[in-house]
């Protein structure tokens, strides 16, 4: 990777800024996939083992600039804190008096988690002054929320605009990796792309066509395309602004855009909902599409 990463610095001593991506899904105080906790993990335990003390950044949820109880970040600093086996300390608030005052705290290898910089409606503005309140806290800047790098926030791009800034190790190896793939890939290559909605990747989609062979469409973003070639989708989510662009990616990618072409239908986004599975073409007008179907599935294994 061209970009400097946190081996190409001294981080000694000094504090260290750390944007994560702690945006899982939690259900009453219980992360229910860690994953994102643990890709974090390499990046803490090297800056810890260079003697930095540590400050961890993260949104979580859409909180919108207010303080949501259900989103606070007190939970994953518990589990971080198991998965290190060092103590995790939690700031009530990610600027400011309070976390200076936490950040005054630490010592070599500590770490801290803000809290959920969302609560602050400067942070999805980009706001220069909320910036340089991010970068007060710390000598350094280091970026490894590699699932929010799409975002120019103030704790992904204008922090970084008052800080020395490097990615961290999980950024390397996702650059990395999709670098590989995207420049000099092994065919034939197929890209799975998913997520609710198709407006904000839609130059995802496009760059992918370029390179892939086969490029399959799934999870919420499917039910647009299904309705832009037709298809009734019922109560689905569905992006209506986006049927025009999804036409028009479907018209350039031909045969290369794999659809579900059976799928798991509900009558309700509930646990307890009825479900079946149905060929795409007969979702009634009352019911929604869930997932792809295993005659899907079996089509994506042989893609
Ligand atoms: C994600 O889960 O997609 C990232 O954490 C970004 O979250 P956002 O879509 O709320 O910005």
């Amino acid at each position: 990777m061209r970009k400097k990463t946190i081996r190409e610095i001294d981080v000694q001593g000094k504090r260290v800024l750390v944007r994560v991506d702690f945006n899982v899904p939690i259900d009453a105080g219980r992360i229910l996939d860690e994953l994102r906790l643990t890709t974090a993990l390499p990046t803490i335990e090297y800056l810890r083992a260079q003697g930095a003390r540590i400050i961890l950044c993260s949104h979580l949820g859409r909180p919108k600039g207010t303080v949501v109880e259900s989103l606070r970040l007190a939970p994953i600093a518990a589990r971080l804190s198991e998965l290190l086996s060092v103590p995790v300390a939690a700031a009530n608030d990610c600027v400011g008096a309070e976390a200076e005052a936490a950040v005054d705290k630490l010592t070599s290898g500590d770490v801290l988690l803000l809290e959920n910089v969302r609560f602050h409606v400067e942070e999805e503005a980009n706001d220069a002054a909320f910036s340089q309140r991010l970068a007060k806290l710390a000598d350094v800047y280091v970026n490894d929320a590699f699932g929010t790098a799409h975002r120019a926030h103030a704790s992904t791009e204008g922090v970084a605009h008052h800080l020395p800034a490097v990615a961290g190790l999980l950024m390397e190896r996702e650059v990395d990796f999709l670098t590989r793939a995207a420049v000099e890939p092994e065919k034939p290559l197929g890209a799975i792309i998913g997520g609710a909605k198709i407006s904000d990747k839609m130059l995802c989609v496009r760059n992918l066509l370029s390179i892939v062979d086969v490029l399959i469409i799934g999870g919420g973003m499917a039910n647009t395309f299904l309705k832009a070639a037709g298809h009734p989708v019922g109560d689905s989510l569905v992006e209506d602004g986006q049927l025009g662009t999804a036409s028009a990616v479907m018209q350039d990618a031909g045969e290369r855009l794999l659809l579900p072409s059976d799928v798991v239908i509900a009558d309700a986004f509930d646990a307890d909902a009825q479900a079946q599975t149905v060929a795409v073409g007969e979702v009634p007008s009352d019911w929604r599409i869930l997932d792809a179907g295993p005659e899907s599935i079996a089509a994506i294994r042989d893609s």
